[in-house]
């Protein structure tokens, strides 16, 4: 059975809003109680009638309104969720701001209930510095921003900014109506939801399995990474309240429900696609197996024995270290950035004469700079490809190693957890 929830779902001016109708249809299928606050430019687009018709509750844009019933801040203190789409770039410079000039900045003030925005605007705008640094802002507190998606704009132009489906923004906060406690954290609500679901309103990024540098249009430079592990964490971070942007290379099997999906081929697909997954995610978890050279040259037709009398020779060259640059340029970028400040690596290793497997690993925390290290000893029958896992979780805050064996799931949830404590200090 569904728990009823209460809703505040605000709607600000951006020729998408016809889009929230629809969104307000799905909640209200779906047994929800829904309040609606357009702010007074949106009625340009979409009328008072059409909120209050599908909503079957009055409708008010104004402070001054129904002043008896103290709406400005009613609506939020009652609300378990605050959903505003879409949600133009005035109306984030003012939530970023802690504006109250009308209902709906206002209530987001008000409101200790985890808020959810949905950015829709030209790509311009959702580019300039200043909406940049004002979702920072927002993410900074907690507020979950939904990537806007690449698409048609409203003229002819097309470009990141288009407003996602109704379904998908039903599907990205879907979570959060299931959670009975859940909570924006820091409110009175949220260390409740914390116990249980310890991810509750995080943004997890997970890359997983393996990169392919092509040699021509038949071959490719590979490894054996199967994805598993990858699957398994995503299953994990959702089953503690996380939600999951997966980004697969080539994996086995397909990616877990529920997740949302990105893929990569090569190691520089994979570079473009961590990158956008990452901005505004809590945790980015690099499992996958990024391979460190690709050919220097790509044949375009197949490499042919009769070409050459001599065998050919594969010159490699090195590919971006998708983590450690990472990790680089949320240094760069310093407190504004909105790059995760967990960055989880792993490290595949094989030890030798001189050196241990976690020697080696701690040496590589070091020069990665990430925040935990997954450290597994691999081998032809170890770790690819198999269900069993024995890890050590290698942290740079100098917390003793946490040890798991078992199978992939057990090693994913002793991760999950490392990673949930981390984000608890
Ligand atoms: N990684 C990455 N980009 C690369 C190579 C690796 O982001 N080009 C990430 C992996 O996803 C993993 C971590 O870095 O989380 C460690 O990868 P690994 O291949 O074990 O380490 P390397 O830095 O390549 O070091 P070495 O090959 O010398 O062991």
């Amino acid at each position: 059975m569904v728990a009823v929830k209460r809703i505040v779902l605000g709607v600000s001016a951006g020729i998408a809003s016809y889009k929230a109708a629809l969104l307000l249809r799905l909640f209200k299928e779906a047994g929800h109680h829904v309040d609606v606050i357009p702010t007074e430019a949106s009625l340009k687009f979409v009328g008072l009638a059409t909120w209050e018709a599908l909503s079957g509750n009055p409708v008010r844009t104004g402070v001054f309104e129904a002043v008896d019933t103290v709406n400005h801040v009613r609506l939020g203190q009652m609300a378990d969720l605050v959903v505003v789409v879409p949600a133009t770039a005035d109306i984030l410079a003012r939530a970023a701001a802690g504006m109250a000039n009308d209902l709906l900045t206002g209530t987001l003030l008000a409101t200790g209930a985890p808020v959810v925005m949905a950015p829709a605007m030209h790509t311009e705008m959702w580019e300039h510095p200043a909406t940049r640094a004002n979702v920072a802002t927002l993410r900074s507190r907690g507020i979950t921003i939904i990537e806007p998606a690449v698409g048609r704009l409203t003229g002819k132009d097309s470009g990141a900014g288009r407003l996602p489906e109704p379904e998908e923004i039903f599907a990205a906060v879907a979570g959060y109506l299931a959670d009975s406690s859940a909570a924006r954290p820091g409110s009175p609500k949220a260390s409740a939801a914390s116990a249980e679901l310890p991810l509750a309103g995080k943004i997890v990024a997970i890359s997983a399995g393996g990169t392919r540098e092509p040699l021509d249009p038949v071959r490719y430079l590979g490894n054996r990474s199967s994805g598993r592990q990858g699957i398994a964490l995503a299953k994990a971070a959702m089953a503690a309240g996380a939600r999951v942007r997966f980004i697969a290379a080539h994996m086995d099997q397909p990616a877990p429900e529920g997740v949302e999906l990105s893929t990569a081929s090569t190691a520089r697909q994979l570079q473009v696609a961590v990158n956008q997954a990452a901005r505004g995610a809590d945790v980015l978890i690099m499992s996958a197996a990024v391979a460190d050279f690709r050919p220097a040259e790509y044949v375009d037709s197949k490499i042919k024995k009769s070409d050459e009398h001599a065998d050919p020779v594969i010159t490699l060259v090195r590919n971006p270290d998708i983590l450690a640059l990472l990790v680089a340029d949320r240094t760069h970028e310093g407190a504004a950035s909105d790059l995760p400040p967990m960055i989880v690596g792993f490290a595949a290793e094989t030890g030798d004469a001189e050196n241990s497997v976690l020697d080696y690993g701690a040496a590589k925390l070091a020069r990665k700079g990430c925040e935990l290290l997954v450290v597994n000893e691999v081998g032809e029958n170890l770790t690819f490809g198999t269900d069993e896992n024995s890890i050590t979780i290698l942290s740079a805050d100098g917390s003793a190693p946490v040890h798991a064996t078992g199978s992939k799931d057990d090693a994913a949830r002793a991760i999950i957890d490392a990673v949930a404590s981390a984000l608890a200090v």
